[in-house]
């Protein structure tokens, strides 16, 4: 698959390498407004002085693809996609999808009308701990899950677009882990309740640390702390989660995942495929075997979908209600923690 790279900043540096090195991908032009960053990349990647330009519309009259990666920061991310759109590109598009779901609902729109795919590239889905875990709740070992624990802590020295942030946590990088709750836990929060704070020793102008809750009409509550300013102990970028069902829980840390069963232990423990026994009545359950990980499966997941016309995973579509939830917790932020109901938030903001 052709591909054109908008943007190569820390991010797309990355990316570069990805698409280019990719069996599935060809890297057919490159695009950042920053003459400097741009040629950085393209030399890093070897890439013709031709096929790099400072604006899409360049590369366009130029070049032939199929399809773009849209890697610039969130507020440019749905005038990008919808140029590539119109051009009758299948579009790419790093998280967090736009600054507002009318925004990245207008992208989804135009996907449909011009009749080409978008996939929100949620790179952490493609990780084989949260595949482990995913399957393990599908499979039903965890029963009806009617509790989890979430905590994420890092200390990433981020400046650029994330310094200026309002909510630099909750939008940049929870993003990931809210999306975990629906794509990988299988739950959609009928309510969400959030404030944010910042640490005195904070480099992030907005509050980049958060306790945030999110709960179901059924009863399903889920409490996740988070923060980007984080004193150690740190989490893997994951976060570490406890996962509480009728029939076990899970505890995932650290690419670690135990299972934990309530009941009938000697028949789980003996009879449960793929687990170890640890600890008397612990089951380790090895890591999913994955042949491509993170940005490498978002890639080979795009590219199989359009070859085989469907949609695919993290699709722009499914990606508006991740985000919602994201800018649910936003708004209750900004009113000391209300409960916000969800499908009523949606409902409203997806049409502003
Ligand atoms: N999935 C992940 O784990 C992950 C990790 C890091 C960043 N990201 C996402 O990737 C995106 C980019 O982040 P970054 O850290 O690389 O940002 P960055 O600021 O380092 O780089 C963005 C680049 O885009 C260029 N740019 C801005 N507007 C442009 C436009 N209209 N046309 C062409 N170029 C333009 C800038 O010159 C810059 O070089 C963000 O959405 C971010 O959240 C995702």
């Amino acid at each position: 698959m052709r591909i054109i790279q908008i943007g190569a900043g820390f991010w797309g540096g990355g990316w570069a390498s990805v698409i280019k090195n990719s069996p599935w991908t060809e890297l057919v032009a490159l695009v950042d407004l920053n003459e400097q960053t741009l040629h950085t990349v393209g030399d890093q990647v070897g890439l013709p002085k031709e096929r790099r330009f400072t604006s899409l519309t360049e590369a366009l009259k130029v070049v032939d693809a199929h399809a773009a990666l849209v890697v610039v920061p969130p507020p440019a991310h749905e005038t990008v996609a919808i140029q590539a759109l119109e051009a009758g590109l299948h579009c790419m598009i790093e998280k967090p999808f736009a600054p507002t779901l009318s925004a990245a609902n207008k992208v989804v729109e135009v996907a449909e009308k011009v009749n080409r795919f978008v996939m929100v590239t949620q790179s952490f889905r493609f990780r084989r701990g949260p595949r482990t875990v995913k399957r393990l709740i599908e499979e039903g070992a965890v029963g009806k899950i009617e509790a989890i624990y979430g905590r994420f802590r890092k200390a990433p020295p981020f400046d650029g677009f994330r310094a200026e942030m309002e909510e630099p946590l909750i939008v940049d990088m929870s993003i990931h882990h809210f999306d975990y709750i629906r794509g990988i836990f299988g739950i959609e929060p009928d309510y969400v309740r959030a404030r944010s704070f910042n640490s005195s020793w904070t480099w992030f102008k907005g509050n980049a640390s958060a306790f945030v809750e999110f709960e179901t009409k059924d009863g399903t509550m889920i409490s996740y702390t988070g923060s980007w300013t984080s004193r150690r102990p740190h989490t893997g970028w994951d976060g570490a989660w406890e996962i509480h069902g009728t029939h076990a829980s899970i505890l995932w840390d650290n690419n670690r995942v135990l299972l934990y069963p309530q009941g009938n232990i000697i028949g789980e423990t003996v009879f449960r495929a793929r687990t170890l026994e640890k600890d008397n009545d612990i089951l380790e359950v090895p890591l999913e075997a994955v042949d491509e990980e993170e940005r490498w499966g978002t890639v080979k997941e795009f590219v199989t979908a359009i070859k085989e016309n469907r949609q695919p995973e993290t699709h722009g579509k499914d990606n508006l209600r991740s985000m919602g939830l994201v800018l649910a917790a936003v708004e209750s932020t900004k009113n000391g923690g209300n409960q916000i109901d969800f499908n009523e938030f949606y409902n409203k903001n997806i049409k502003l």
